[in-house]
């Protein structure tokens, strides 16, 4: 018998087969705004959380329960993957990350190893296999990475940054040690991605969270390419679902570079973004985070706006074009998923 979660909403959706009703889930659906997660969060810090692969999947399994979501994504984080290969990485308590020893220079670049297997990285395998042997069967596990330009713009900024000046200097002044940069973390990535695909992931998804600051030239010169590469390598017949934010001129580039769901933000109408996209990918995305600040009423109604953007298109899948915020109400989540769910699909 075929597993339960092929026949689920979520991959009938990446496949563009007809759903019954329209799947959600949110990205950081397990998070700061639900008070079970900061209850955990007072016993242990989040790196502490993240390499411990029960408390990972307990916290996802819970918050599936809790939200009636369509797809469970793994609790774990975007920038564990440079510890291995050589850089510092603190979560200091109320700040964003910090990543030590910096890469600014070519020389720099020289240090950072190449991924070339799991053994410093069990914890995350664990996190998944855990995770999809407590999940229900007909709940789809995704697992997750960063895209080249967003782990690289952490490496080389040392944390979150305004305009990422360090970042484009090399890009601009060094183009071949950013090839040499790119090369290897792309390659790291897709080992990393396939690691979770052999330990339970039914479904991969590349967060590109920071390549909204470049322009469409430099995005096709410089990232695409290597993006490229991260979803060529990705075991045949998983499904990639290729999210960036912050510029919806890169749109059409994303769908080349590839995926089989191109994830977008509201910085652009569903319809339009439908319209640039290649026929035979899928859409995800693209409710507004602060829409779900309140009020309640204004939710559902801006849920239903997005849903009938899409219309009859198949290949469909509701999130937000970005994280949930800390300080949601999440009565306004569960609205969100309900107003989702109530939708009808032929009504479009
Ligand atoms: O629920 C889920 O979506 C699963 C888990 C998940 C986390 N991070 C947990 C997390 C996922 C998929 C991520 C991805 C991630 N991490 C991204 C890509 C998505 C995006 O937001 O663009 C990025 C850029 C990161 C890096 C990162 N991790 C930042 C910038 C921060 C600090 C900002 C913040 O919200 O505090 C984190 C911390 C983080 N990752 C938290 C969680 C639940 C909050 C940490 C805490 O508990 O204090």
């Amino acid at each position: 018998m075929p597993p339960a979660w092929n026949d689920s909403p979520f991959l009938k959706a990446v496949r563009r087969e007809a759903v019954g009703q329209v799947p959600v889930w949110l990205m950081r659906q397990a998070g700061r705004y639900l008070p079970e997660y900061r209850e955990l969060r007072a016993k242990v810090s989040f790196l502490g959380l993240c390499k411990d692969p029960a408390l990972c999947a307990d916290v996802m399994i819970k918050t599936v329960q809790r939200l009636g979501v369509d797809a469970a994504i793994l609790f774990s984080d975007l920038l564990l993957i440079l510890e291995p290969m050589g850089l510092g990485l603190d979560f200091p308590s109320g700040e964003g990350p910090v990543l030590g020893n910096p890469i600014r220079t070519a020389a720099d670049v020289d240090r950072l190893c190449e991924l070339e297997n799991m053994d410093c990285l069990q914890f995350v395998v664990e996190a998944v296999r855990q995770t999809r042997a407590g999940l229900p069967p007909h709940v789809p596990l995704i697992g997750f990475g960063g895209a080249p330009f967003t782990l690289a713009a952490y490496a080389i900024e040392g944390g979150s940054s305004r305009d990422y000046r360090a970042t484009k200097s090399l890009m601009y002044h060094d183009a071949a040690a950013w090839d040499v940069l790119m090369g290897r973390i792309a390659r790291s990535v897709a080992l990393y991605l396939n690691a979770q695909i052999d330990a339970g992931a039914q479904a991969v998804q590349l967060f590109d969270s920071w390549v909204g600051c470049l322009g469409v030239d430099d995005y096709r010169r410089y990232v695409l390419p290597h993006s490229r590469t991260v979803i060529r390598q990705i075991r045949a017949g998983v499904p990639v679902i290729h999210f960036a934010t912050g510029n919806p001129a890169l749109v059409p580039l994303l769908s080349e570079a590839g995926g089989d769901v191109i994830g977008v933000d509201w910085r652009l109408r569903l319809d339009d973004a439908c319209g640039m996209i290649r026929p035979e990918q899928a859409v995800q995305g693209n409710l507004d985070p602060v829409v779900l600040l309140g009020p309640m009423d204004e939710v559902r109604r801006r849920v239903r706006e997005m849903l009938a953007q899409v219309g009859a298109r198949p290949g469909y899948i509701a999130n937000l074009g970005h994280g949930v915020l800390p300080g949601t109400p999440v009565d306004n989540v569960l609205a969100m998923i309900d107003t989702v769910h109530a939708w009808q699909v032929t009504g479009a």
